[in-house]
């Protein structure tokens, strides 16, 4: 039967302490709504609707990216209300998996595992705790039957005592959740629709309910404050570090780092301390990526050295070239093969040809530079005029003396050697050398300025 998977995400998320509603907030640079959306598209849900309601609008903007249906939960009158509301929204023939917006690391054979085979029964998610309080408690029969569950507020002091708890995560066909939602009502501690009272009336007309456990607690905790919130991204991190190691990556500290995105990154890479890497990030076999480096939406080749305190932005760097330390990779900087950008270093939207270098100091954007390039310290690329961006041309085997400002647009040709001090205007021919300053003067008995008392 397709699976149509509804995600409550109407709560305010009180305790966020925050403008942002609560199922915005990230987690490993994402969403957390996005966690959980992801999770429902990997089982290959026919459909996905998500309950919304407090700070709405917000959440429909930053997450009009998701195939989901939208239904609006005005007052938030309780689980069960929330999922009333979803049915109408939701393919009845399918069955139907119940999630949640703030429950953003649940994983994928957890979920498989509950799915497997309810047909005609309800799928429960059920975990032990050791400390069960505010949570539903599982109720279940001398057969070990599921026949109820209790929430808190309404548990007896004999039910408290009971360890097994309700994740809120459940699956069963549309049409049977339909039948015992229409059934339940709000008489309860908290004048509340609970989701969870179609277990009792199910259990009741012989409905057999069937339970798995998540492997691991976490997997189904929730998100309500920043200190949980804080939790669970160390944990994702802790387990990205863990599957890292495990396909031959070597962290010199598996705490610090942190992925907040895809990162493919080949075995024999080796990462310092305090790297942070955001979005899709590829990095190449041998690879050493130096501390405090932050690496977003890049592609790194095999052998690449980047030193500490880099920052690399939507570039490519090729094969054994080196970055840093202290270097700044803009978008559309890349990098060809051995070539090499030093400290204090930003390039944006230039080609670093073959065997280039770029050591120490320099400023090039808009730049198409060709192989075997020398950049001498403190040069600068003018590739703006103060209204619009103009591109500079360096040409294969140019030798660029210290503290050249190329006013673009310019052509450089090749094997040209620019001299030290240099302000470069226009366009040169091949094979010159090119010189842009007054000639060196002596002036005898010239006095520095006085002090005037
Ligand atoms: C619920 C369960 C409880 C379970 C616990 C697990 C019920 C009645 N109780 O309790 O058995 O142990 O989750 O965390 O289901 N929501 C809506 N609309 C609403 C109400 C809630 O979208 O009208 C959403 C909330 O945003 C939240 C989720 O549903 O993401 C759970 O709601 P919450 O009120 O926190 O339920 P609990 O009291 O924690
Ligand atoms: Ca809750």
């Amino acid at each position: 039967m397709p699976l149509s998977v509804v995600i409550l995400a109407a709560g305010k998320g009180t305790r966020m302490k925050s403008s942002l509603p609560k199922v915005l907030h990230k987690l490993a640079g994402k969403a957390l709504l996005e966690h959980v959306y992801d999770a429902a598209r990997k089982l290959g849900a026919a459909e996905v609707v998500i309950v919304y309601g407090h700070g709405g609008d917000e959440v429909l903007k930053q997450c009009s990216h998701m195939d989901a249906s939208w239904v609006e939960q005005k007052q938030q009158l309780g689980t069960g209300h929330a999922v009333q509301h979803a049915l109408e929204a939701v393919n009845l023939d399918n069955d139907v998996l119940v999630l949640y917006g703030d429950v953003p690391l649940t994983q994928q054979h957890s979920l498989q595992q509950l799915l497997d085979d309810f047909e005609n029964k309800i799928a429960l998610m059920t975990v032990k705790l050791e400390n069960p309080t505010g949570y539903g408690r599982i109720m279940r029969n001398q057969h070990d039957q599921v026949i109820g569950i209790v929430e808190q507020k309404d548990a007896s002091d004999a039910q408290k005592q009971i360890n097994e708890v309700n994740t809120g995560i459940l699956a069963a066909n549309g049409r049977l959740l339909k039948n015992y939602l229409d059934q339940i009502n709000n008489n309860n501690a908290q004048g509340e629709y609970y989701l969870t009272d179609i277990f009792a009336l199910a259990a009741n007309d012989g409905i057999e309910i069937i339970s798995s456990h998540p492997s691991a607690a976490w997997e189904v905790e929730g998100v309500n404050n920043r200190l949980q919130l804080a939790m669970l991204e160390r944990i994702h991190q802790a387990n990205i570090a863990e599957q890292l190691m495990t396909d031959g990556v070597t962290l010199a500290d598996p705490a610090r780092i942190d992925v907040r995105g895809e990162a493919d990154i080949s075995s024999d890479v080796f990462i310092d301390v305090n790297v942070i890497l955001e979005g899709a990030v590829k990095i190449g076999s041998g690879s050493h990526i130096g501390a405090n480096s932050i690496i977003i939406n890049s592609v790194i080749g095999e052998n690449v050295k980047v030193y500490a305190n880099c920052i690399i932005e939507s570039a490519v760097v090729d094969n054994n070239a080196e970055v840093g330390p202290f270097a700044r990779l803009r978008p559309d900087a890349h990098l060809h093969s051995n070539s090499k950008v030093g400290n204090f270093v930003e390039i944006k939207k230039s080609v670093i040809g073959e065997g280039s270098k770029v050591n120490h100091l320099s400023y090039i954007g808009d730049t198409e530079m060709g192989k075997n390039v020398n950049i001498g310290a403190g040069t600068i690329t003018c590739n703006y005029d103060g209204a619009n961006k103009h591109k500079t041309v360096i040409k294969d085997n140019v030798f660029v003396g210290s503290d050249t400002q190329l006013v673009a647009p310019v052509t450089v040709g090749e094997n040209v050697t620019i001299g030290a001090g240099a302000t470069i205007t226009k366009n040169t021919e091949d094979n010159v050398l090119v010189i842009s300053r007054s000639p060196q003067k002596s002036i005898k008995g010239w006095e520095r300025p006085k002090k005037k008392i």
